[in-house]
């Protein structure tokens, strides 16, 4: 099987679950005890957090472990909603943010939120302009921006955005989950306030996630029970997933800084692409080319549907992606491509590619031999226009 869904899904490092398992065995006490064989998680669970600030570039007090990216964002976004002033009852958000996200925004617009948009434009990129026209208008207390785009892989420029979030007494939220192990995060030296991450999304495992709250904050907790996390997030610790978060992200810092893993990703990447361009006509990539993180090529086909590529795809021993995990299986283009405007006949047609460090370069040629028999197969079958 070729594995080309990473944006989706990782598959688990055998380091990451030999270093859980114990947890999951022989060492299952509640960190919360006093006696020796939790005080033992315990000491798990803080080693875990060490190797999480290295990953967010944080302080280890500001690390929240979580259930999830789809839990950090909540977290992050209720949390801010339910401590801010009364005067400021705007959330400004981007067209393209993950459901996570979007449906937590569309949540508090039910209860009287004003909730505003900023558009992309055809390359993915966010409208300053009208980030900035937002800001200056309505007095704001929250930007919830994503940092890396799970279906183009367009990345935000976060730092100005934290910058006019912070000219304008706004707090800053990036969702960063596809970017976390991909490019250094830097929190302490970004103006950024809160950032979610999910641990597998770089090899970690699945339910496991942690939301960063700057220091001094005025973030409330969103899951109350005991006084885990120092208050900040109720209940038993996942030990297991949270050392197996921790390795997972130790082992992403490793790759980061003492290796070329993540530019080998982006030439195989590249090369995915332009095989695919130069022998497919009328093939488009969705995005800025230049402005991505290195794994993820969302190439449209015009005239056809993604759910028929991905079929022949399947029998051919490959996955791949239709937009938005979620979204596959439905017809309608993803609200991502819908945004950018991007032409319906290439927008039904868009596949996303997601590489991992586990993608070789045979595999990728392996793609490249069958994607035009299979795209010409499926164009040969539309009725002539
Ligand atoms: C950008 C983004 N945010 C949030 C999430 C949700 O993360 P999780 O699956 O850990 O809940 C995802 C997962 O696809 C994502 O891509």
């Amino acid at each position: 099987m070729i594995y080309l869904d990473n944006n989706a899904t990782t598959r688990i490092h055998p380091e990451v679950l030999s270093a859980m398992l114990p947890w999951l065995t022989d060492q299952y006490a509640n960190p919360s005890s006093v006696h020796q064989f939790g005080q033992e998680a315990r000491q798990a669970i803080e080693a875990a957090r060490y190797q999480l600030a290295a990953l967010a570039g944080c302080r280890i007090s500001e690390v929240i472990f979580t259930s999830g990216g789809t839990e950090a964002d909540n977290a992050a976004i209720t949390g801010i909603a339910a401590g801010a002033p009364p005067e400021r009852r705007t959330i400004v958000t981007s067209a393209v943010e993950h459901s996570a996200v979007r449906e937590t925004l569309a949540g508090l617009a039910r209860l009287g939120w004003n909730i505003i948009e900023i558009p992309v434009d055809i390359s993915g990129h966010l409208n300053m302009r009208m980030l900035e026209e937002a800001l200056g208008e309505h007095k704001t207390a929250l930007v919830t921006i994503m940092w890396a785009n799970n279906e183009t892989g367009v990345v935000f420029d976060v730092a100005a955005i934290g910058h006019l979030a912070r000219q304008h007494g706004a707090v800053f939220h990036t969702d960063a989950v596809q970017a976390a192990g991909k490019t250094p995060l830097r929190f302490s030296d970004m103006p950024i306030d809160l950032l979610s991450i999910s641990g597998h999304k770089f090899h970690g495992p699945k339910g496991t996630g942690a939301l960063i709250v700057r220091r001094g904050n005025k973030w409330r907790p969103f899951i109350r029970g005991g006084p885990q996390e120092r208050d900040r997030r109720g209940g038993t610790e996942n030990v297991a997933g949270i050392v197996g978060m921790g390795r997972a992200a130790a082992m992403a810092v490793q790759r980061m800084e003492h290796s070329d893993d993540n530019a080998r990703i982006a030439g195989l990447r590249d090369h995915l692409e332009q095989g695919i361009l130069g022998a497919i006509p009328d093939s488009h990539i969705n995005g800025d080319a230049t402005a991505r993180i290195m794994n993820t090529a969302n190439i449209g086909f015009d005239r056809l549907e993604a759910e028929a590529i991905l079929i022949l795809l399947s029998q051919h021993e490959i996955c791949a992606s239709a937009g938005a995990a979620c979204s596959s299986g439905s017809l309608e283009p993803s609200h991502v491509l819908r945004a950018m405007h991007i032409p319906e006949r290439t927008a039904h047609g868009a596949i996303r590619f997601s590489l991992s460090h586990f993608t070789t370069s045979q595999e990728i040629d392996a793609v490249l031999r069958v994607m035009p028999e299979i795209i010409q197969r499926l164009r040969k079958a539309l009725p002539a226009i």
